[in-house]
């Protein structure tokens, strides 16, 4: 498959699903407590996403992904499957991904979450992976190139002695969840594909404290730190528009 772009027709379809998205990750923050169980967690979303929305939670079944959203605690970099043995308590982080489809069309987005109280130096993992985030996204614009993007996240999160996780990146998505192009998090300025109007896809950074190692565990899905230091990641589903970038999954929290 190539790139696809998307008519203004097919837009409005994309802002519905990237809302929906978006407002499950508010639904679940409140839940997010010490005590609750990641399983807990995948039940209130999946149950929001099909009965209020009444829309199609994307990871369910995907590939054989056996729940309806990931949950990633800790060390865990990506794709965490929810569990009724995996109790949340004070200190830890957890990236809760959700995806949703309406219409057909997708919504893909991330957050992390503080459960109770956490370190200073959690926070700041915590919020420089959200800052590349954000430098990534608002570079997009007609013109400029996915090296340029993944170049400044990159910079940004080692000038701050993190580490890039490279065997996963940002896709392209839209009727097809993952599609063209790669969008890497790192890179070399003034490579790569160059963005066009009506592109949409997902930025979502995976930054470790430590090195940038991953270890894929036996069950097939879980990714974790080689090093089992911590990992963060955000995620947005962005579109190119004519003169710069919507943020299609964004929250009332965010300015951006
Ligand atoms: N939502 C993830 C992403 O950002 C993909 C999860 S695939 C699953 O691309 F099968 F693990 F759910
Ligand atoms: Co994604
Ligand atoms: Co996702």
């Amino acid at each position: 498959m190539k790139v696809t772009l998307k008519t203004p027709e097919e837009l409005e379809k994309m802002r519905i699903a990237g809302r929906m998205a978006a407002e499950v990750l508010d639904m679940i923050g409140e839940h997010v407590v010490p005590g609750v169980s990641t399983e807990d967690l995948d039940k209130l979303c999946h149950d929001h996403i099909v009965k209020v929305q009444k829309a199609i939670p994307a990871c369910l079944g995907y590939k054989g992904f056996p729940k309806s959203i990931c949950t990633s605690v800790n060390h865990v970099i990506c794709h965490g499957i929810p569990s009724p043995k995996k109790i949340l308590k004070s200190g830890d982080i957890i990236n809760i991904d959700v995806t949703v489809i309406h219409d057909g069309f997708h919504g893909d987005t991330s957050k992390m979450y503080h459960v109770g109280k956490t370190s200073p130096a959690v926070r700041r993992l915590v919020d420089i992976t959200q800052e590349c985030m954000y430098l990534g996204i608002r570079m997009v614009k007609p013109g400029v190139r996915l090296g340029d993007i993944g170049h400044a996240i990159q910079q940004y999160a080692e000038k701050n002695h993190y580490s890039v996780v490279r065997e996963y990146c940002g896709h392209g998505i839209g009727r097809v969840f993952h599609e063209e192009p790669q969008v890497m998090h790192y890179g070399r300025p003034d490579t790569g594909m160059a963005l066009k109007e009506g592109m949409t896809f997902t930025i979502e950074p995976m930054i470790n404290q430590g090195t940038r190692f991953t270890k894929l565990l036996p069950d097939g899905w879980t990714v974790v730190t080689k090093d089992r230091k911590l990992s963060a990641q955000w995620e947005h589903t962005i579109a190119v528009t004519a003169d710069g970038f919507e943020v299609l999954t964004k929250r009332d929290e965010e300015t951006i």
